[in-house]
């Protein structure tokens, strides 16, 4: 491919300026990447990733060097633009596959939402002139939809369509939402699956490229093209464009893609993949965001360069981390000490909507702490669930191969039985992994003949049937009582990813940092699959009662985490993803 690229006569490109970069470029759970170029925004770079249930959501992610990526804003961050989030119970519900687009001076990200399947989909399209702001962006325009992952498409003459999953088309009304008649462009290549369509008009066709095959390892991505924006549109002979299936690559399920141009005309592609090899059983990051050049010469079908985890191509755009906003860029540690006047980092989520008052960053007499009020429900709650419960959680997600999660508990004096405050591996409520400290009875009992409640640390693990998932086996609940001298804390509680394929919890005095005792070992098969294939592993810590009457507040501090190395697939490990050498 590499030869292909340089011998591209349209284009002045000399061997030393071509790079190299690794793949993913939005690592841990960024899955149905859409990403567009902006020359109007000094020439940036924005892509939009799912959310699913999490909230904030519809994160925006901006780079003027495809490299740096930064958390620009969340289009969805007041819970009165799509409130039917707070009451989604299907853990893969939720908002799907948001497209960006910029068209006459604004922000557009169209998104679907299904709350169950069978599907009910609903539209929203959301708006804004400061993409790195939340506040900016726009309350809804909501509309019905007949299937999931629209696209939203400007043809010349300013009629806007949208386009989705089947693969259908309608002109919409952007300013009523109002529809035309829908109707079927295409079926696709396999007809297996068609979705996620992209529209692009190059060289007098309307080019429309989709998604097959399902988000799994038959992922792939077909493209057809008319000289008429209602068809007939005509298959490329050379499909599928973009695979990975049956091949041994680490990166498998690529798919869901979108094409843009940078500043110097080359093309690029986004697409989600997965981190798994052909085996497709361990993917706790689920689906990621990765990034290929792409030759598209006049008149030509487009050549999408195949999804590696080292790739070379075009020159990359000047590195610069100068960039607008606040948000972290993708591969900053977290060093969250929560001072006094801060807020909660714009990275960090929750799922579905948190608990009223949960969350209080400093509260009187608790300075450099985050407060948690625990929820009734714990982490499971009723899963599979038929009722919604809130949950006091917070977490941010798992970006690296190898990380290493922990946070100090400052203070928490448990009064009522099963009170409990941890750290957790989370993929969904029926998928995670939690080391927590609980109040548990003791075998001693009180002058009054009552059994003595003490805490403890448990760890345990919650997985799915080894039918729905992808671990076969059992992780035993380990108890400890809590040293006596421990009880004035503060406690540290770690989450590491010690290899590819495990989790290990442990802890320790804060004040003796180094004599961490290791708790419990769980496989990340547990996370990955299951009732959460669409998602990917959030860190964080929880608070909750276990369906008791507590509601004794816990402090937590010194929140850390830190990738230690991205597998790139060949047993190649970087540092960071991505990082970038130049020739
Ligand atoms: C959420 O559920 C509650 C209780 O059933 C209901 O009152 C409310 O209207 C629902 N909200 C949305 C946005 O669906
Ligand atoms: C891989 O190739 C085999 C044999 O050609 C085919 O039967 C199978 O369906 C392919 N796998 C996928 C995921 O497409
Ligand atoms: C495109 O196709 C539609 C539907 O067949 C037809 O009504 C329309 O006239 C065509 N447009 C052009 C520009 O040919
Ligand atoms: C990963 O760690 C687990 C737990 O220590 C161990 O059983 C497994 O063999 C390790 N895997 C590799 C590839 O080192
Ligand atoms: C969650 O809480 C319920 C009671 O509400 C309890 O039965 C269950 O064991 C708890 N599970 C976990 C994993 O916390
Ligand atoms: C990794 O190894 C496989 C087979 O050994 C090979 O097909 C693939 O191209 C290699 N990938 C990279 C990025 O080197």
């Amino acid at each position: 491919m590499l030869g292909t690229i340089l011998a591209l006569p349209a284009v002045a490109l000399s061997i030393t300026q071509n790079s190299t970069y690794t793949n993913p470029i939005l690592p841990g759970w960024h899955s149905d990447p859409s990403c567009t170029f902006v020359a109007e925004e000094h020439n940036s770079f924005f892509c939009a990733t799912s959310s699913f249930l999490t909230f904030p959501g519809m994160p925006i992610y901006t780079s003027k060097d495809l490299i740096n990526w930064r958390l620009a804003s969340h289009v969805f961050s007041r819970t009165s633009q799509v409130p039917q989030i707070g009451n989604t119970t299907v853990q893969n519900g939720g908002l799907w596959a948001t497209t960006i687009r910029y068209h006459d001076g604004k922000f557009y990200a169209i998104v679907s939402y299904t709350p169950e399947s069978p599907f009910v989909v609903t539209g929203f399209i959301f708006t804004t002139t400061n993409p790195y702001d939340d506040s900016a962006w726009s309350d809804p325009l909501v509309f019905p939809l007949i299937d999931i992952d629209p696209n939203l498409f400007w043809d010349d003459d300013g009629t806007a369509y949208i386009q989705f999953s089947g693969i259908h088309q309608q002109t919409i009304d952007l300013k009523t939402g109002a529809l035309g008649p829908a109707s079927i462009i295409w079926t696709g290549f396999t007809k297996f699956i068609p979705e996620g369509p992209r529209m692009y008009k190059k060289d007098g066709y309307y080019y429309l490229m989709i998604a097959e095959g399902g988000t799994a390892l038959g992922h792939h991505e077909a493209i057809a093209r008319s000289k008429n924006i209602s068809g007939p549109y005509e298959g490329y002979s050379g499909n599928p464009i973009l695979t990975n299936t049956n091949t041994t690559e680490y990166f498998q399920t690529v798919g869901h893609a979108d094409l843009f141009q940078d500043a110097s005309g080359n093309w690029w592609g986004s697409a989600l993949a997965t981190r798994s090899g052909p085996a497709w059983q361990n993917y706790p990051m689920g689906r990621e965001t990765v990034l290929f050049p792409v030759t598209w010469k006049t008149g030509e079908w487009p050549v999408l360069q195949p999804v590696r985890g080292k790739m070379s191509g075009w020159p990359l755009p000047p590195q610069t981390k100068a960039i607008p906003g606040s948000g972290p860029f993708i591969e900053d540690p977290d060093i969250v000490d929560f001072h006094v006047g801060s807020s909660i980092p714009p990275h960090f989520l929750y799922w579905r909507f948190p608990p009223k008052d949960a969350f209080t960053v400093s509260p009187y007499g608790h300075p450099n702490t985050l407060q948690l009020r625990p929820s009734k429900s714990n982490l499971t709650s009723t899963a599979p669930l038929t009722t919604i419960s809130e949950l006091s959680f917070i977490s941010r997600v798992q970006t690296d191969t190898l990380f290493s999660f922990s946070v100090d508990i400052a203070s928490f004096e448990p009064k009522l039985l099963e009170e409990e405050v941890g750290v957790t591996a989370f993929l969904t409520q029926t998928q995670h992994l939690d080391l927590g400290i609980v109040l548990l009875p003791t075998n001693s009992y009180s002058s009054n003949g009552e059994t003595k409640l003490a805490p403890h640390l448990r760890f345990r693990a919650t997985y799915v049937p080894a039918n729905t998932g992808n671990f076969d086996g059992t992780v035993q609940t380990v108890i400890k009582l809590l040293p006596e001298n421990w009880q004035d804390g503060p406690i540290r509680l770690h989450i590491d990813a010690i290899n590819e394929t495990h989790y290990a919890f442990s802890t320790t005095l804060s004040k003796e940092p180094d004599a961490k005792e290791l708790i419990g070992i769980a496989p990340a098969t547990i996370l990955s699959g299951g009732d959460g294939p669409f998602s990917g592993t959030l860190v964080g810590v929880y608070a909750t009662s276990n369906g008791g009457a507590g509601t004794t507040p816990s402090y937590v501090s010194r929140w850390r985490y830190e990738g230690k190395g991205q597998d790139i697939g060949n047993d190649t490990f970087v540092p960071y993803s991505p990082f970038i050498e130049s020739h």
